[in-house]
This record gives C-alpha cells, structure tokens and sequence, in this order.
C-alpha cells in the first residue's frame, strides 16, 4: 500500500503539493486553518483536473480515484488524523513561531516512523526543527510555484536531520516526477540565492540612468536568452513576494551588499504597485495601456547581459564554492527551478572565466562597492584556465 502523506496548509502551495501526491497515488490528508480555503480545495482541484482531462493528460478515472484520495481535515478536529501519514509536509504560513507551533502539535499526533518536511522559502531548516523532540526526522522541501508543474523540488537537510530521512524523502519525491536537487541550510538555498542578481542588477542599470525597463527586459530576452525580462519577471511574481524574498536573503546574509534590495522596488512595493495581480508593477496591466518601447541598441543590450551574467556566475561559482549544492545541482536548479536557458556554470566557462573575472572587477572599480567581488574559486578558474564546471 502506498504511504499516506499529509498536508498542513491549502493555500498556493500546500493545495498544489497535495494535488501531487493524489494524482501520484497517495492518500492525502490536508488541513488548513482556514475552514473556507479549506473547503475550497475540491472544487478549484475540480477545475485543475478538467483541463487535464481536456488535454488529455488524465483520463477522467483517474480524476475521480485522485478526488476520493484526497481527504480534507478540518483545523477544529486536529491534527490526530495524520497518525496515519509516513510523511507531512507544512505549508502554512512564513512565520517561524506559527511554524514551530505545528511541528509540535504533528509531533504529537504522528507516529514515530513519520518525516516531517517544510517548504519554507526563507526560513532556516534549523530554526524550525529546534522546537522539536526529534529534530533528527526534519527538514526542507522546497517546491516552486505552481508546484504541480515546476519540475524542481530542492531538499534540504537541517543540521540535525538524519541522512536516512534525507534519502527517503528524496527517493519519495522523486518517484512523482519531481527533480530533487539537494541544498545547504543557507538563506534562499539554490535558487533563491543565486537568481538574486538577475533581479537587482537590472534594478542598479534603471538607478544608474543606464537604461530604462522596457530596455532592460527587451536586452535580457533577446541578446541572453532569458524567456522573462527581470521587471516583467518581478511584476508577474509580485514585489510583495519577489522584493521580500531579496530582503530576507539580504539580512539572512548579515546585509552583504551583494544582496541589497533595490529602493525603487521597495517603493513600488510601499505603494501597492504589487505587479500583473494589482493591475500595475513597473508596467501598467489597464485595458489599453501602451507598453513602452525598449532603445533596441545591439551594444547596450550587450552591455547589459554582460553585466548581469558576470553577476550570476559569480553568485553561482561562489554558491559551488561555499557548498550550498554541488556543480551539477546549481546547474539542474537554475534550469529547472527558473528556466534559464543554460547552466550558468557552463555559461561561464562559454564566455570565459578570465572575461566573466574581467567584467567583474570593471564593476568594483568603477563602483567601489564589494558588491561586485569576485569569488576567489573564479579568480582561482581565470588564473589557472580551468573550467568552472568541470574544475575539482
Ligand atoms: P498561502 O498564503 O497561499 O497559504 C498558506 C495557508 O496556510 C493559508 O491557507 C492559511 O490559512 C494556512 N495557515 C496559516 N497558518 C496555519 C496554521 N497554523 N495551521 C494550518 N494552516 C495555516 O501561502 P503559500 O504561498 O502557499 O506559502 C506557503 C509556504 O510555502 C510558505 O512557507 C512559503 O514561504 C512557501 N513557499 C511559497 C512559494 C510561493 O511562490 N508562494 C514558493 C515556495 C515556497
């Protein structure tokens, strides 16, 4: 028989996850303090499950089995039901003590075998494990929004958590398609981390008068690559979630200047310009509204991948060299997790170490900021000729 998973929390994430495991075959147990989102799940599942059949992804016997694995359990009933479940993943709300409360009222209603997993995004694994008895059996999975359809789920053990769980959860996740990379306890682990740049760099060239948004975005599509541009990116994620994830890296990271957020972000943010959901981030989203037309100047465009590239390698060799995640996993979550059209490992050694270190150290010193400091480990690739990927 396959293993029962719990769910705590229905919301973006937790209703996603659990759609998931059902259609994987598991009964789910999911619960939400909130009765109304709760109860919503069916329904909006319903919905999901329609264009799957509409696209032929899932026969409608499949739906219906999925449905009837799908077991809600309301908040006012406890947590006694997951006795049953081997594995619950918390998806509630980033607080820590909220978080800590739940990990204490699972331990207590599941049995002893169960694992129990986070998908927080900017919490430590450690933080929350603490309040446990047996923080031996907790630690980080981290999906991406949508989680149905986001390949990579980054798993990350706390200090405390015990190698086999580590390779039960994994081996389980992957078993539903997933592609599982393995993180470090480290603010933003892989993705949150690394893709840091591909934000503010952009957001520093709009400050400094380099060029304007529709500019920036038009460059980071045509001359790199990227299927976004950073500020349609930034808009259609929301600042509310994309400026307060920069922050919390960058006071996680002891405020190194190489993750300070952007003011002109934090303003928009201030004022309730949230992005695509608000009607107006950096664009306007009104019936009508023009989009404003980039200066497709091949030289600039060029300048301005340079420059946010040499900033995304650098976070990436340096993520490599700090152990954050191996070289092959950096390179899988940046693909997978946030579709970057190539590994930005192998995007380094494409340009070249020397001229990545080059763009680098033209940045420090026209700047005089430590922001734009090379990792040592690419210094050490430049200076020696070896590659970034491949380098032992
Ligand atoms: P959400 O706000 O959509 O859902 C959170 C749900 O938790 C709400 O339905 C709320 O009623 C419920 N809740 C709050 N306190 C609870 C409690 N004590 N017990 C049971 N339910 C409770 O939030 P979302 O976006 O689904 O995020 C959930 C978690 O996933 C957070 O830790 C977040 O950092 C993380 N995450 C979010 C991603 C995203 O893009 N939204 C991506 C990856 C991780």
């Amino acid at each position: 028989m396959s293993e029962v998973i719990g769910v705590v929390g229905a919301g973006a994430m937790g209703a996603g996850i659990a759609q998931i495991a059902a259609v994987r075959g598991h009964e789910v147990l999911l619960t939400d303090a909130n009765a109304e989102i709760l109860d919503g799940v069916p329904a909006s599942l319903q919905r999901i499950y329609e264009r799957e059949i509409a696209k032929g992804r899932m026969t409608a016997e499949e739906v219906t089995a999925a449905s009837e694995r799908l077991t809600l359990v309301s908040a006012k009933d406890g947590l006694s039901a997951f006795s049953a479940a081997s594995l619950v993943i918390e998806a509630i709300v980033e607080r820590l003590d909220v978080k800590q409360a739940t990990f204490k009222a699972l331990e207590a209603a599941v049995s002893d075998l169960a694992v129990l997993a986070t998908n927080t995004s900017s919490l430590s694994i450690a933080s929350i494990a603490s309040g446990c008895r047996a923080p031996e059996r907790v630690l980080g999975v981290h999906f991406f929004n949508p989680a149905p359809v986001m390949p990579l789920v980054e798993i990350v053990p706390g200090i405390r958590t015990d190698a086999e769980v580590v390779t039960r959860a994994r081996a389980l996740i992957d078993a539903w398609g997933k592609t599982t990379v393995l993180a470090s306890d480290t603010p933003g682990f892989i993705v949150n981390r690394i893709a840091r740049p591909f934000y503010s760099e952009p957001l520093r060239m709009l400050e400094e008068g380099i060029a304007d948004i529709a500019t920036l975005d038009w460059a980071m599509k045509e001359h790199g690559g990227f299927r976004m541009g950073p500020f349609e990116l930034m808009d259609f994620i929301g600042h509310d979630v994309n400026y307060v994830v920069t922050e919390s890296v960058w006071t996680a990271m002891y405020f190194d200047p190489r993750y300070t957020p952007s003011l002109t972000q934090k303003r928009l943010l201030e004022a309730g310009l949230l992005g695509r959901k608000s009607g107006r981030g950096f664009y306007d989203y009104a019936e009508g509204a023009s989009k404003p037309a980039p200066v497709t100047d091949a030289a600039l465009g060029k300048r301005i991948v340079s420059r946010v590239l040499a900033m995304l390698i650098n976070e990436a060799v340096d993520a490599v060299a700090k152990g954050v995640a191996t070289r092959d996993d950096v390179e899988v979550a940046m693909t997978k997790g946030v579709n970057y059209p190539r590994g930005l490992l192998e995007w380094g050694d494409m340009i070249g170490p020397a001229a990545v270190l080059a763009e680098l150290e033209r940045l420090r010193d026209a700047s005089g900021e430590t922001r734009y400091r090379p990792s040592p480990l690419l210094r050490r690739c430049a200076a020696e000729g070896r590659s970034l990927l491949n380098a032992d």
